[in-house]
């Protein structure tokens, strides 16, 4: 075979690949049809990396084999190791690692078409160095921001977002830095020199973009970074002069605008403040003992059971410690048992609840509780006041009603599911700590709240046999 026909087929195979790279994406977008999508997209990655490597010239396959191997036995150990409840991090690490794979393929094309150009000529295109400045910058600004995500969720060092006067101002300085050097690299197209400048002024301005983002804001950050791995695999596959790259890269880098915009609107706040890191910037908060002294009412299983005597609706609200307890199969038998009673159980879904999107409807779907039961905020809301008891499991910030009542919270503005407007709260965590928004939550205290102090699984597994005693 020509070497034009052979570049015919791999472009064949590429266009093929992306076809079934938007069809797994349309597959994603329904539970019914994810698993099929998640196969299409994968299949679409296998026919695109094998039509990579029938494109002789380009590849050294002593180093493709050598990559595969370091990489796989990376993935299998963490793919075995990783708890469910790390897995953001993880996907965090994806989008840093995503991020630098841009960086270095960027340089080593650099390197390359530094080497083929002779000192006097700067036969470089425009387009390339454009390219190659963009995909170190917004790579290198995804790695280092990934990680600084990945050390918040993990709780490693920067446990507490980091605020100092000045600091837009030295965000805004070093963006324009980076322009300059990005300008200075697309000038001089044989230098290494603004290159790496570069890519060091756009690792300060991914830690500082990320490190001021606190709390219940991660969410946003994080799909934000996945946007921006995206946008940075698209840079690089004009770098590389690859169709299937600047494909896949563009895919992912709109679906994960679309979900930072989802984001935003479920935690009420604006995209431009996320991109410029100013969310979530609280005033003092109450203090715990302010917020709990002497208000705290406990409860037993045996008292919970015999609440739902008579009562006609319950509303379950799961949140990151239903995963941490990994008690999704003990809800959905709480939930067939009370229904045996003729009692309406749903599912009051936020879309943040939990450290991933769409967390609960994973866990709950593991369990086989049927997808029409899951009911989301907007929805629950509505009808909140009719709801007998909402039971809380593991849920915190998601709950928390100073988010509607305390302008200075770091939460203010974010929408909750209203559980204290139901007749009956029953929180179910084990102990008064707070979430991942680090803030304490006054639903504990209320009046019509009792508290039943334990790990999920456990108390979910006392009302159980509470109810059953009952029958
Ligand atoms: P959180 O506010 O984090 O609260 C979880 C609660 O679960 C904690 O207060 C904890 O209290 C309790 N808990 C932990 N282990 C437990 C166990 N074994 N049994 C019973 N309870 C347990 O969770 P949420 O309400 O789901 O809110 C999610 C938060 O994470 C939001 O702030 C959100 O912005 C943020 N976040 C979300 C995402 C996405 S995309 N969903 C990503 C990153 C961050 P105890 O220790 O007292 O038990």
């Amino acid at each position: 075979m020509d070497n034009l026909t052979n570049v015919a087929y791999i472009n064949v195979a590429y266009i093929v690949a992306a076809v079934l790279f938007i069809m797994g994406l349309k597959g994603l977008s329904h539970p019914r049809t994810a698993v099929r999508g998640n196969l299409t997209g994968g299949l679409a990655m296998l026919l695109a990396v094998v039509a990579t490597l029938f494109h002789h010239g380009i590849v050294d396959f002593k180093c493709i084999v050598g990559g595969i191997a370091v990489g796989a036995v990376i993935g299998t150990i963490l793919a075995v190791k990783i708890e469910m409840t790390a897995m953001p991090q993880l996907v965090a690490l994806f989008n840093g690692f995503g991020g630098l794979a841009s960086v270095i393929v960027a340089a080593a094309a650099l390197s390359e078409n530094i080497e083929a150009t002779a000192p006097d000529q700067a036969s470089t295109s425009l387009s390339f160095s454009i390219a190659t400045m963009a995909s170190g910058f917004i790579g290198a600004v995804t790695f280092f921001g990934s990680l600084v995500a990945f050390d918040k969720l993990q709780g490693l060092i920067l446990k507490k977002d980091l605020r100092f006067p000045g600091q837009q101002f030295l965000n805004g300085a070093l963006f324009l830095l980076c322009l300059g050097l990005a300008w200075w690299g697309v000038m001089t197209p044989t230098s290494f020199a603004p290159y790496w400048l570069l890519v060091l002024a756009a690792f300060g301005l991914g830690f500082f973009l990320v490190v001021a983002i606190g709390g219940a804001d991660m969410p946003v950050v994080i799909a934000l970074l996945n946007a921006y791995s995206g946008i940075a695999a698209a840079a690089t596959g004009f770098v590389l002069n690859n169709s299937v790259l600047i494909i896949a890269g563009s895919l992912v880098g709109a679906s994960g605008v679309i979900l930072t915009m989802i984001m935003c609107k479920a935690m009420n706040r604006s995209l431009p403040n996320v991109i410029f890191g100013r969310m979530g910037e609280g005033g003092e908060v109450a203090s715990a003992d302010e917020v709990y002294e002497g208000k705290i009412k406990s409860t037993s299983g045996d008292e919970v059971a015999m609440l739902m005597d008579g009562v006609q609706r319950v509303l379950i609200v799961p949140g990151y410690g239903l995963a941490v307890s990994q008690a999704q199969h003990a809800v959905r038998d709480l939930a067939d048992l009370l229904e045996e009673q003729d009692i309406t159980v749903e599912f009051g879904i936020h879309p943040v609840a939990g450290r991933m999107p769409g967390h609960m409807n994973v866990l709950l779907a593991e369990a086989d509780i049927a997808y029409d039961k899951l009911i989301e905020m907007d929805d629950v809301n509505t009808t909140i006041g009719q709801v007998d008891i909402a039971i809380v499991i593991g849920a915190n910030d998601v709950v928390n009603p100073v988010a509607r009542t305390d302008p200075q919270s770091p939460i203010a503005g974010m929408p909750i599911i209203n559980v204290d407007k139901a007749r009956t709260v029953v929180v179910i965590k084990r102990s008064l700590s707070p979430g991942f928004a680090g803030i304490p939550n006054p639903l504990f205290a209320a009046d019509n709240t009792l508290m039943l102090f334990g790990d999920a699984k456990k108390a979910i597994h006392e009302i159980i046999a509470a109810v059953k005693e009952g029958l």
